[in-house]
């Protein structure tokens, strides 16, 4: 499908309304971040259904005909602009669900009421959900806007489709798109949860680990015990626990889990060659947060540990007395939640069953231990080849003032290996997130200059796409 690009100076029109018109378009972002739309605890499901609404009634204002449609979980918000005859269908995704806030002292300010803030290193949105995602879904939407402000119009056919369950792995998502195959078949798919590479380079995704979460419960004796009374001769489920865990990584870095790293390739020389000449500097990357030292295998470059070599890693870890003071007892149970990050062909429930078959292995036979799978998912390739790449990274080089890359992630956006399986149109992610902006931690922000360069970055990816799909 072929359509004329945007004459220099429509794009420009367009450009220049997203300039005129950011202060609105940040008070717009703010409205929506004030949506406590945290989507893994149930006390949050109304908030998570008012922000899909409001994202509904926002599409509507753009002459979008949007709705919410429920699911087992949170809604999920679909529209559909068309576009003039003959032209390509985009496909939109970004998620408005935020991780929780917590530990909630460790903010500077309320989580859920945003301000615009002056830093020694340029104005920011500090609020959960800025950068992951609502304010980069949101740029999308504002370009879109601009667009439409502009032109009267958008460029070509466009579906929006906003997740509410990314941060708790998307449980509803493959029934979702199984039953909305048909309406999500556009000639590409757009997702915007990722960042750029170092300050200012914009970075289109190429490969995208996958995820395998486990929780895993060691019960010891029926009930808490006095460390004195039984101190010695009661198995004590925390050590059981953490040295099973120990035992999962060798002294070289590597996961010893039997089969573990089936299905991990090599990285094509080119590749390899590629990231290489990106200069990632490693050491202010770890710097930013006070460490020094790459601890994973000791025969990979820190680029590779991070995008495409796997992980497990424990997340969080419980057991026993944690409170203020002391407690001389012997925990009845001690848990931990265990997640890997998946690379290459790895299959995540082959995994899972390594990581089982290994604790109980480890498991004295007074013990007993039970599990909490989470979602799993695995890794994703893209297909760089699609003409919407090399459009899309001429349309950020012109935007940004390095020319654009094409970089793996270490995160997981389950949706994006979804679109391939299920629907069977290739995506394409970007996005303009910082390594300092604090996804998922205290404080988490989003600079207001990749706000407003987002925006007019997905305007210049609308022309040079439609152009090219
Ligand atoms: N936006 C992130 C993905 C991401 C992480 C992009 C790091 C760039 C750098 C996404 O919202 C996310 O957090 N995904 C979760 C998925 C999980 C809960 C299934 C993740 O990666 O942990
Ligand atoms: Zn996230």
């Amino acid at each position: 499908m072929t359509a004329s690009t945007a004459t220099p100076a429509t794009l420009d029109t367009v450009l220049s309304h997203i300039d005129s018109d950011i202060d609105a378009a940040t008070a717009r972002l703010i409205e929506l971040l004030r949506i406590p739309s945290i989507s893994t605890d149930p006390a949050y499901k109304d908030d998570c259904a008012r922000a899909a609404d409001w994202l509904v009634a926002d599409l509507e204002t753009l002459g979008i005909s949007a709705r919410a449609i429920p699911t087992p979980g949170h809604p999920m918000v679909m529209g559909k602009y068309e576009g003039p005859e003959g032209t390509p269908h985009l496909v939109f995704y970004g998620h408005y669900d935020v991780q929780p806030v917590d530990p909630l002292d460790l903010w500077d300010n309320d989580p859920f009421d945003p301000k615009l803030e002056e830093t020694a290193k340029g104005t920011v949105i500090r609020g959960r959900g800025t950068s992951d995602d609502k304010g980069q879904l949101m740029t999308f939407v504002e370009a879109c806007r601009a667009w439409k402000e502009v032109h009267g119009t958008l460029p070509c056919t466009i579906t929006f489709f906003f997740e509410g369950e990314e941060e708790s792995g998307s449980p509803s998502l493959i029934p979702f798109m199984e039953e909305y195959k048909e309406a999500l078949k556009g000639d590409v798919a757009l997702i915007c949860d990722t960042g750029l590479f170092g300050h200012d380079t914009p970075a289109i995704v190429t490969m995208l680990r996958g995820l395998m979460g486990e929780e895993v419960t060691i019960t010891a004796a029926d009930r808490d015990l006095h460390s004195g009374m039984y101190g010695g001769v009661a198995r004590n489920p925390i050590h059981v626990l953490t040295k099973l865990i120990a035992e999962l990584h060798d002294d070289e870095g590597r996961v010893t889990l039997p089969g573990f790293y089936d299905g991990v390739n090599e990285l094509p020389a080119e590749v390899a060659a590629q990231w290489e000449a990106l200069g990632f500097d490693h050491k202010s990357f770890l710097g930013e947060v006070d460490l020094s030292q790459p601890a994973g295998e000791k025969d990979r470059t820190p680029l590779e540990m991070i995008w495409s070599r796997p992980t497990l890693e424990v997340n969080g870890i419980t057991g026993g007395y944690t409170g203020d003071g002391f407690k001389t007892v012997l925990p009845s149970k001690a848990s931990a939640k265990i997640s890997c990050r998946l690379v290459g062909n790895q299959d995540p429930e082959a995994i899972r069953a390594a990581l089982r078959a290994h604790i109980e292995a480890g498991l004295p036979e007074d013990c007993t231990v039970s599990y909490n799978p989470h979602g799993s998912g695995p890794a994703s390739t893209m297909a760089t080849d699609h003409p919407a790449f090399e459009a899309a990274r001429v349309a950020l080089s012109d935007e940004w003032p390095n020319e654009a890359a094409f970089v793996g992630c270490g995160g997981s956006i389950p949706i994006a290996g979804y679109f391939k399986q299920i629907v069977g149109v290739d995506a394409l992610l970007t996005g303009f997130g910082r390594d300092d902006d604090g996804l998922h931690s205290p404080n988490e922000k989003y600079d207001l200059e990749c706000f407003h360069k987002g925006i007019r970055s997905w305007a210049r990816i609308l022309d040079k796409v439609t152009a090219a799909t």
